[in-house]
């Protein structure tokens, strides 16, 4: 296993520690509002769902210690941008926006601008040195540090805290949700399974998991307050244990799904090189735990899998696939592939078109390769032409996309039960968008008799039922039966 070097430098000289008040700096002091309105936090999120679900905690801590969350930029005393370092198009998207911030710092200069998540960690001091506009930078694990760095950033000091932790989970904070019927629950954080691609075990640390027991009674708190499905979350779920009460991730979907019988529970990521026997036979015994899966695969050359250390075989994730199949039949898949991988040949990539068209994933997502710094994947040569690479990647997003489009046809005429989630996306006014458990989206009418509309429960968090009478490869659509 890889030591992460801990690196936790305030930038400034020791001396200006006590914060000291610049003409320039009105500085931001939640104690002392006296009759002011308390400032205004504006969190802008990029990545993962994990950096969605560590926005709220963000949140959390922040309205702890006095701050306002809004979400109009322009009414913000202190922006932060929660980043991601997966691949480089996925940073240069926040280079690209802190350029543009910097007209909001033009028009106050006392505003606190912040850049969290795996891309300070990845950059640290760098993003500090060379981007004038950031005022602090501050990785995964110290989030709790946050309104200290704010107030000393606010009265000039910038500030930097990127330490990464073996401990943290963030247990005891409650994360400031925003949605209304779907909520995130972090049950693990950090890697260990160093993927020679990957970024992640170095901008997340260690695994680690938080306590079981805390994990149930927030599902169950969720359902209270009117949430009607849960996503629960890490890198790699199959490694979560808890061993204050010897749970591992089988124990705690089975406690979850009794606590919360009525509850949507979902989950994401799989590793397949984990992927028991019991967690499957434990998602086939619960109705409500949600039939699919996202199984990332990343390649269908057995050598390639090697190269990226994903600790198994194609003929093993095959199997896991024909276990899962068999135990539920009707069970969705979705997977993730990387086109261009280091030394990837034609022939590598033809097995990993044949192995999409084997398994046919009801979705997938595909990406080209992108070297990053620090992991063993960076040493190697990055031999694959971009244009390659491109065209690989078309290839298999084309057939991916026929693929779910024949999978999709096969729903015309079923009946789906679909969860209520608001008005669809295209056609606001007069449609709605639910999601059946096997995470397909599902689009139907508006009902303008209002009786039929409530009988039929028409109402964000409702369970309908919609027969489906088309489907694209990305929706399915119909209409409400009861
Ligand atoms: N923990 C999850 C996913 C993490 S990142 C897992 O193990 O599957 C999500 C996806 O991004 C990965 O599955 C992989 O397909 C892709 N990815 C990660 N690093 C990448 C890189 N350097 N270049 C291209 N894609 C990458
Ligand atoms: Fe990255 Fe691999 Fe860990 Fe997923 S399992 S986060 S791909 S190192
Ligand atoms: Fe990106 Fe970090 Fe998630 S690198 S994908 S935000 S864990």
């Amino acid at each position: 296993m890889i030591e992460l070097p801990i690196v936790q430098l305030p930038l400034s000289s020791p001396s200006s520690h006590t914060p000291v008040s610049l003409h320039t700096h009105r500085g931001i002091d939640t104690q002392h509002h006296i009759g002011g309105t308390a400032p205004k936090v504006y969190v802008e999120t990029y990545g993962c769902q994990m950096n969605v679900s560590d926005s709220e905690i963000v949140r959390g801590i922040m309205q702890a210690s006095g701050y306002a969350l809004t979400n109009t930029i322009d009414d913000a005393d202190v922006i932060f941008l929660n980043t991601c370092a997966i691949r480089d198009n996925a940073e240069r998207k926040i280079h690209e926006r802190l350029m543009h911030l910097k007209y909001y710092k033009k028009r106050n200069r006392a505003l606190v601008v912040g850049v969290l998540g795996c891309m300070a960690e990845r950059m640290r001091q760098e993003l500090i040195e060379t981007k004038q506009i950031v005022d602090i930078v501050v990785g995964p694990d110290e989030y709790r540090k946050l309104p200290e760095l704010v107030r000393r950033a606010s009265f000039g000091e910038k500030g930097i805290a990127v330490k990464l932790s073996r401990v943290e989970t963030y247990d005891d904070i409650e994360p400031l949700r925003t949605d209304g019927i779907s909520a995130w629950i972090t049950i693990m954080r950090g890697c260990d399974k160093f993927c020679t691609f990957c970024v992640v075990p170095f901008t997340r640390g260690r695994e680690r998991s938080r306590s079981a027991r805390l994990i149930v009674d927030e599902a169950q708190r969720l359902w209270d307050s009117g949430f009607k499905e849960i996503t629960l979350l890490g890198q790699n779920v199959n490694s979560y244990y808890d061993p204050s009460s010897d749970t591992d991730f089988a124990d705690l979907l089975r406690m979850t799904a009794r606590a919360v019988p009525q509850m949507r529970i979902r989950y994401t990521t799989s590793h397949p090189y984990d992927m028991s026997n019991k967690l499957i036979a434990t998602m086939a015994e619960h109705n409500n735990i949600c039939k699919y899966i996202h199984l990332p695969v990343q390649s269908g050359s057995d050598r390639i899998l090697q190269a990226m250390n994903r600790h198994y075989s194609v003929e093993h994730y095959k199997e896991r696939i024909r276990t899962i199949r068999t135990y539920m039949p009707h069970c969705a898949l979705s997977t993730d592939i990387i086109v261009g991988f280091p030394t990837e040949t034609l022939e590598d990539h033809r097995m990993t078109v044949e192995l999409m068209e084997e398994i046919r994933y009801d979705g997938a997502y595909m990406f080209l390769y992108s070297p990053r710094e620090r992991t063993k994947a960076w040493k190697m040569p990055d031999d694959v032409p971009h244009e390659e690479k491109v065209r690989r990647l078309n290839e298999i997003i084309d057939q991916q996309q026929r693929i779910s489009h024949e999978i999709n046809q096969q729903s015309i005429g079923t009946i789906e039960q679909v969860l209520v989630e608001g008005p669809s996306r295209r056609n606001p006014h007069t449609e709605w968008q639910g999601r059946t458990d096997t995470n397909k989206v599902v689009i139907f009418p508006h009902r303008t008799d209002a009786a039929a509309h409530t009988r039929l429960g028409y109402a964000v968090g409702n369970i309908v039922h919609v027969q489906i009478e088309r489907a694209s490869s990305a929706s399915l659509f119909g209409q409400v039966v009861g």
